[in-house]
């Protein structure tokens, strides 16, 4: 399926379209199916849409209470630390919605090991989305409404970076790397193909003219950009889009 294309002037307009998007298919999921999993982004271009969702106007419209909130990855510091993904979620929305908490399902990295947090949040997810199908058949891949991912300069995407051996995984749903060759070059746990492909729906925020190129060869060579870019092989069973701002046209 080809991806469908928003373009905003700025950030800022495209982080206020992509609050509204979320509200609106957050209304529909629990119209729909009573529930509505969404996995956040991390880095640093979700952070306007983040604080669009808990402004008053879009916040009175989520259904909070019918919401479970997921990471698609996150780096092994503490939850406080200010590279986590988690505490950059928490600052900008968490912490001023009336989300229960017991629907918010960070990755449990404080004090563990990398390979052993990523087994644990798998554990997470598995508990979580096997009772909420309410069916004894153990599902393959688990199906997010919404996962949101950004896209870094090299083409990764979540913790899915160029050449890793964990871009190639088919059965697990969630994985560790060493994150090298990131910024911040920690270690991390990360959603992987399998899990992100099988979303009912993707929705990549890109900003900046540093992506223009990574961002134009996915689009208009989606095949040979698979071969290199990650953010290329994000191809879900679902929808597709990507909120763009005017530095990547
Ligand atoms: C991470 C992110 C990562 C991010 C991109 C873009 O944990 O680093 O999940 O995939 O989305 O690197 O980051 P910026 O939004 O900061 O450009």
């Amino acid at each position: 399926m080809k991806p469908e294309i928003r373009s905003y002037p700025t950030l800022l307009d495209l982080s206020k379209a992509a609050a509204e998007f979320i509200v609106e298919l957050a209304e529909t999921a629990v119209e729909d199916r009573t529930i509505f999993t969404l996995a956040l982004s991390g880095g640093s271009t979700p952070r306007l849409l983040y604080e669009y969702l808990a402004k008053e106007e879009f916040a009175r419209r989520m259904p909070w209470e019918h919401m479970h909130v997921f990471w698609g990855d996150e780096r092994c510091v503490s939850p406080d630390h200010p590279d986590s993904n988690f505490a950059l979620a928490f600052e900008s929305l968490i912490s001023k919605a009336p989300l229960p908490s017991e629907n918010v399902h960070r990755v449990p990295t404080e004090g563990e090991l990398p390979k052993t947090a990523a087994r644990e949040y798998e554990r997470s997810l598995r508990e979580f989305f096997q009772d909420a199908a309410r069916d004894r058949m153990p599902m393959a891949f688990p199906a997010f409404d919404l996962i949101l991912l950004g896209l870094g300069k090299d083409g990764h995407t979540a913790s899915l970076f160029p050449g890793e051996p964990v871009l190639e995984e088919k059965t697990r749903w969630v994985v560790a790397v060493a994150g090298t060759s990131a910024s911040p070059a920690v270690p991390r746990v990360t959603l992987t193909f399998p899990v992100i492909n099988q979303a009912r729906c993707v929705l990549f925020l890109a900003s900046g003219s540093d992506k223009r190129d990574v961002f134009q060869e996915i689009l208009n060579s989606p095949e040979s950009a698979a071969q290199q870019y990650p953010a290329a092989r994000v191809r879900p069973s679902g929808s597709l889009l990507w909120f763009i701002d005017e530095g990547l046209v």
